[in-house]
């Protein structure tokens, strides 16, 4: 997803809708579900893989990216990303010199993020695994000294038992005191509903590609949900593409997520307002909570 700032807040443009068929030329598979009442958090994002960083590159800068780099390079040890998606949290934190693992559920993703990993030289000490969070697929013995969850990778989780899942997960791989660092996206809850806006024109492929964005935005406010459904029009020559996906994301308070870590063991350490470490306050335009293992 991108991440701008929009009204005064900085918002991601998730896209998308549920999981579709692989984009296949000139043809877009659409799962739409009603509201978002049958899409799950993981879906999409196979379907967005190949635009991700084109997009990502016009509007969500890098202003996390530092910070998770400090704090890697502070805790030392072994650390984990969740949902590394292709990489981009992961190459500059895995060039600090800390030994990482990121892990996602997406295959396209993570065969990004595998391949810069690879042409960055950095296989010994970044390694890459297919999986879900809410139920991390590490044996008894994985000890994490950091566990980063960034750009709002935790409102993938659209219901209640799936965040619960992830974070029972994630106490049962960090170590003792080990530190869990989350990055929520404050505003998707009040992005403005619309349908098939452009949102962007440009060139992929070292510009042998056409890329229109259409995008459509929906809440559903019972369930906390907002709903970004993508159309990708990508022309080469006299070819058209057309890829279609969803992508939902679940929003809590900042409340609401400190009172699940603690209720998952883990104890508040900080909650900070952006990225350079000025404590929050209701008005913050970033969410940054960091929480120990208790
Ligand atoms: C917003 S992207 C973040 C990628 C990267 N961390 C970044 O900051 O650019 C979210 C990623 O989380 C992955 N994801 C979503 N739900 C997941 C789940 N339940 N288990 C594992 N990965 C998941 C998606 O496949 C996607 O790659």
């Amino acid at each position: 997803m991108t991440r701008q700032r929009r009204a005064g807040g900085r918002a991601p443009d998730p896209k998308g809708a549920g999981r579709t068929g692989a984009g296949v030329k000139g043809r877009g598979l659409v799962a739409r579900a009603g509201a978002g009442s049958r899409m799950e958090g993981w879906q999409g994002w196979d379907e967005y893989a190949p635009f991700y960083d084109w997009e990502n590159a016009r509007t969500l800068g890098r202003q996390d990216v530092r910070f998770w780099r400090d704090l890697a390079r502070r805790i030392g040890g072994r650390a984990l990303e969740l949902g590394c998606g292709t990489g981009r949290v992961l190459l500059p934190v895995g060039r600090t010199g800390v030994s990482l693992v990121g892990v996602d559920r997406s295959a396209p993703m993570i065969a990004r993020a595998r391949r810069r990993v690879r042409q960055a030289r950095l296989s010994a000490r970044v390694s890459l695994v297919r999986g879900d969070i809410r139920a991390l697929p590490f044996g008894p013995a994985a000890r994490f000294d950091l566990v980063m969850a960034p750009y709002g990778i935790l409102q993938s989780l659209v219901r209640e038992a799936d965040l619960a899942a992830t974070l029972a997960s994630v106490g049962d791989v960090i170590a003792p005191g080990g530190l869990f660092g989350i990055d929520l996206v404050p505003d998707l809850p009040v992005w403005a509903e619309y349908r098939k806006r452009v949102r962007f024109r440009g060139w992929r492929r070292a510009g042998r590609a056409h890329v229109t964005l259409v995008e459509s935005v929906r809440q559903d406010r019972a369930r906390r949900l907002t709903i970004f459904d993508q159309e990708y029009v990508e022309r080469r020559g006299r070819h058209r593409a057309r890829r279609r996906f969803s992508l939902v994301f679940r929003t809590l308070s900042v409340a609401q997520m400190t009172r699940r870590l603690e209720r998952a063991g883990f104890e508040i350490t900080a909650v900070l307002g952006d990225y350079g470490g000025r404590p929050w306050d209701p008005r913050a335009d970033v969410w940054l909570i960091l929480a120990k293992k208790t």
